[in-house]
């Protein structure tokens, strides 16, 4: 069964189809990759899943359970957690703290502040951010402060964790340390959805890729599929 599926979902902002009847499916444990020209909805079909947006019509189920139209922080205490193309950290206090709310964010009843704390400098380990530890996060350089939403996110305890973007931006070896990154929490147990535009990264890590344009899923397969595939490459050379 899958952990998190969506069944017609569709999302207009005005007359625009940002997402547009799209079928899709995240199987537990596996990397799937979210691909498209800017523009297609990759962000908004993330927001609809993370329930910042409401499908209509469409429906998402995670872990087999309905969640179509609750609220984002009961999707993430659910288990289900995301970053953002345009980071959202909190500038003014510092990268550990940040992180250390995402722990309470994620389990509130359960971690003190001490706890919390050390959490969050496990994560910041874990990232490769803990030189980073005490500096406002405003200070995070914006690859930096991907990463400190990749620790965040991980605080909450996702099952599933969805990356728009995060390498973005990144030189070569950077993108290699991501890559590595992303392998690192899936062989946690967590199953990853990530956006993403650098094509070397997303045809070497992931098991599955998903192809949105306009709106519409026009492609689904393993990387060797997405990348012979004529509807996909006409896609990309068109633009
Ligand atoms: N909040 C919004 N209000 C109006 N239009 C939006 C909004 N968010 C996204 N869009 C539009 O929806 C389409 C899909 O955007 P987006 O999901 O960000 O694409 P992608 O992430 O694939 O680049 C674009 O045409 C964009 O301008
Ligand atoms: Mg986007």
């Amino acid at each position: 069964m899958p952990i998190l599926e969506g069944q017609g979902v569709t999302k207009y902002f005005g007359g625009l189809a940002a997402v547009s009847n799209v079928d899709f499916h995240v199987d537990q444990g596996e990397i799937a990759g979210l691909i498209g020209p800017n523009g297609a909805g990759k962000t908004t079909l993330f927001g609809l899943i993370s329930a910042a947006l409401v499908p209509n019509p469409g429906l998402i189920r995670f872990k087999g359970e309905d969640i179509t139209g609750i609220k984002p922080h009961q999707i993430c205490r659910k288990g289900l957690a995301r970053t953002f193309q345009s980071v959202k950290i909190f500038p003014n206090i510092p990268v550990i703290d940040n992180v250390a709310l995402g722990v309470h964010f994620g389990t509130p009843e359960q971690a003190t502040a001490t706890q919390a704390v050390e959490e969050a400098t496990r994560l910041l380990e874990f990232v490769g951010l803990s030189a980073q530890a005490a500096v406002p996060a405003r200070d995070l350089t914006l690859v930096n402060q991907k990463l400190l939403e990749v620790a965040r996110a991980l605080a909450t305890k996702p099952k599933v964790l969805l990356l728009d973007e995060i390498m973005a931006g990144l030189n070569h070896t950077e993108v290699a340390q991501a890559m590595e990154l992303v392998s690192k929490i899936r062989a946690q147990g967590i199953t990853i959805l990530m956006i993403e535009h650098v094509m070397k990264a997303i045809m070497s890590v992931c098991d599955r890729i998903m192809v949105l344009h306009h709106g519409k899923k026009i492609a689904e397969g393993t990387p060797q599929e997405i990348a012979t595939s004529e509807t996909v490459i006409k896609v990309y050379l068109g633009e």
